[in-house]
């Protein structure tokens, strides 16, 4: 299979968009480091499907919010499979909270999940690509708002940003080592960072109206974007985003 020997760690995998990515990679062969915080009989579950694929599979408690959370995360990676070729920085979480009423907790907590992970994953799945001959990808779980404005979501669409910063430069810089840093921009995705749009019907109506197809994505039409962007098809996608959105951001500026 097309991933068969390569070790790719998900961050926030057992879960959403995470454990879709999860299924993604192990379907294509590849070993799969689960990262986690809360629920571990969602992790327990997910390892069973892992391995019911015929992966090998662990899942590791980490807060990929703390640089030595990450550290032990990549370390445990190495020591139960010797190496990384797959890094996915997906952990991400939002506050739909307007700029003029964001408390600084609140700001660092988002930026500190969605950014400063991603950041810190990055440097230390490179370190380990590089020590183990070079070569590898690193995909960033972004969104249409790492562009687009979400009014009432701004410490989200900060990250996002920063996060689309962070793909193009050290895009850039770890190209020489043969390493492809790459984003992945989902639109409205069926998952629990939408659960109140979900349960409005209302708000759901208004949503889709505003997708070109008319519907929210599946976790796993996400999956499958990333599973893409891992195999040997991607191997000239470097410092840029693949949005996979239903044509959200071409369509209406705002929600
Ligand atoms: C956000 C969702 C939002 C979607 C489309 C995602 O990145 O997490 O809250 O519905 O973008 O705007």
């Amino acid at each position: 299979m097309e991933l068969t020997g390569k070790v790719a760690v998900v961050t926030g995998g057992n879960s959403g968009i995470g454990k879709a990515i999860v299924l993604a990679l192990a379907a294509k062969g590849a070993t799969i480091v689960i990262d986690w915080v809360a629920d571990e009989q969602a992790t327990e579950a997910l390892e069973d499907q892992v391995r019911a694929l015929g992966d090998q599979v662990i899942g590791v408690e980490a807060d990929v919010s703390k640089v030595t959370d990450l550290e032990r995360l990549v370390a445990s990676a190495v020591t139960a499979f010797g190496r990384v070729d797959v890094m996915v920085n997906n952990a991400g979480i939002e506050t739909r909270t307007s700029v003029l009423d964001t408390t600084e907790a609140q700001y660092d907590r988002v930026l500190a999940i969605n950014l400063k992970s991603a950041f810190f994953g990055t440097q230390l799945a490179a370190r380990q690509m590089i020590a183990q001959g070079g070569g590898g990808r690193i995909i960033n779980v972004t969104s249409v708002h790492e562009d687009w404005p979400m009014p009432g979501n701004t410490a989200y669409c900060v990250s996002k940003g920063g996060m689309r910063m962070l793909t193009r430069t050290a895009g850039v810089e770890l190209a020489a080592h043969g390493i492809l840093v790459v984003g992945v921009g989902p639109g409205a995705v069926a998952t629990p960072i939408n659960a109140s749009t979900l349960g409005d019907p209302a708000a759901l109506a208004k949503l889709n109206a505003a997708i070109p197809l008319g519907r929210m994505a599946q976790p796993e039409e996400i999956g499958s974007v990333v599973a893409f962007l891992a195999s040997d098809a991607a191997s000239y996608l470097a410092a840029t985003t693949i949005f996979a959105d239903g044509g959200l951001m071409q369509s209406s500026p705002g929600l």
